[in-house]
């Protein structure tokens, strides 16, 4: 899967664009840059949602990811765009069924749309949703950081 410039774009979503879909940004990004991958990928996020448009990560995703190491601090939440983003993505990552539906809803190609979790070798049989951390416990943010990592590396072992 590769744009014009040979890169394979990637494009995470979940419901606000503030917790789960930037962590997994900026876990990609460190990753392909660690792995001197970088000019190979274009990697964004967005929300299903529009209540944070503008808005930077919530600053419990921006705590986990600086301990391992990776800033956050220069993304800004924006709404999925059902007219540009399916065609300026190769893949196009929900975090769980219900962002899945969504994108779906508003006619993404379903061949372009794969879980989150679907990427984590470790798991078989149905995929789990990367729970939404927002209304719980920093606690919540280190499972999903490493949940997250899994699934990223699953994804670049895969694609
Ligand atoms: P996210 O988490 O989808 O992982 O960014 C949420 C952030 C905000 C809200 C819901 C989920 N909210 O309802 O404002």
């Amino acid at each position: 899967m590769s744009n014009q410039l040979s890169q394979t774009s990637v494009l995470f979503v979940c419901l606000g664009n503030i917790c789960r879909s930037p962590l997994a940004d900026g876990i990609l990004t460190h990753l392909v840059n660690q792995r001197g991958l970088a000019d190979q990928f274009h990697i964004d996020s967005c929300g299903t949602g529009a209540w944070h448009v503008g808005n930077p990560p919530d600053p419990r995703s921006v705590l986990v990811a600086s301990k391992h190491g990776i800033d956050l601090t220069d993304l800004r939440a924006r709404q999925f765009d059902a007219d540009s983003d399916p065609s300026n993505f190769d893949l196009i990552i929900p975090m769980d069924a219900a962002n899945h539906r969504d994108l779906i809803k508003q006619g993404t190609p379903k061949d372009k749309v794969r879980l989150m979790r679907s990427f984590d070798p470790t798991l078989t049989g149905k995929t789990p949703d990367v729970p939404d951390p927002y209304y719980g416990g920093d606690d919540g943010f280190d499972k999903v950081f490493e949940m997250l990592m899994r699934a990223c590396e699953g994804m670049l072992d895969t694609i």
